[in-house]
């Protein structure tokens, strides 16, 4: 599968299988984790994985949207560390677009679990939880998890806004004819 392929074929997968994902598969997406780009190569992220299935569980709980984590094979929580680099959040994202690629590449099913939220308030809670689920320093963010398995579900393709919608040419507003 070609990159534009995997990218055009992703999907959130919410259903998995019951198989149980290789320790060196879970290693080829830390793989692909690792070399994302990141603000001046700072790197400000890391990494935990979690196949237990009392930990998936609990953290399933964290809140409405991530119930389908309890029945992933793995989740993979990304951290950054603002004590590294500024851009932790960006940098914490891109790694998670290149496991969810990968993983597209490679036939496996994933979704986001959004953990980190623009408002504080929630996002203390959200990431107080899995912190201390995960035992994580208080000085590393928790930005999202990703959940993993083996796909049990093919989901329809989710709408997109029309590109001739959301561009614009040279100037704002200005639209090209066609496009
Ligand atoms: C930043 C971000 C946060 C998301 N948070 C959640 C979430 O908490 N729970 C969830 O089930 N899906 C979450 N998603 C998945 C989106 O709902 C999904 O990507 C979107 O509906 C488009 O569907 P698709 O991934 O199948 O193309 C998130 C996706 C992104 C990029």
């Amino acid at each position: 599968m070609d990159v534009l392929e995997a990218i055009c074929s992703r999907r959130s997968i919410k259903k998995f299988k019951d198989d149980r994902i290789g320790a060196d598969v879970l290693s080829s997406l830390l793989e692909a984790a690792r070399v994302a780009p990141s603000g001046g190569n700072k790197q400000p992220r890391e990494y935990v994985v979690v196949t237990e299935r009392d930990s998936l569980e609990q953290l399933a709980a964290c809140h409405p949207f991530s119930r389908w984590l309890s029945g992933a094979s793995a989740g993979l929580v990304l951290l950054g560390d603002p004590a590294v680099g500024a851009y932790w959040l960006e940098d914490a994202c891109v790694a998670g677009q290149n496991i969810w690629l990968a993983c597209t590449g490679m036939g496996l099913g994933v979704a986001w679990s959004a953990i980190f939220q623009q408002e504080p308030v929630e996002s203390a809670r959200r990431e107080g939880y899995v912190r201390g689920i995960l035992g994580i320093p208080d000085r590393f963010r928790v930005v999202a998890i990703l959940g993993i398995g083996l796909p049990d579900e093919v989901p329809v393709p989710k709408e997109r806004r029309a590109l001739s919608e959301v561009t614009h040419w040279e100037k704002f507003g200005l639209k090209q004819a066609g496009v």
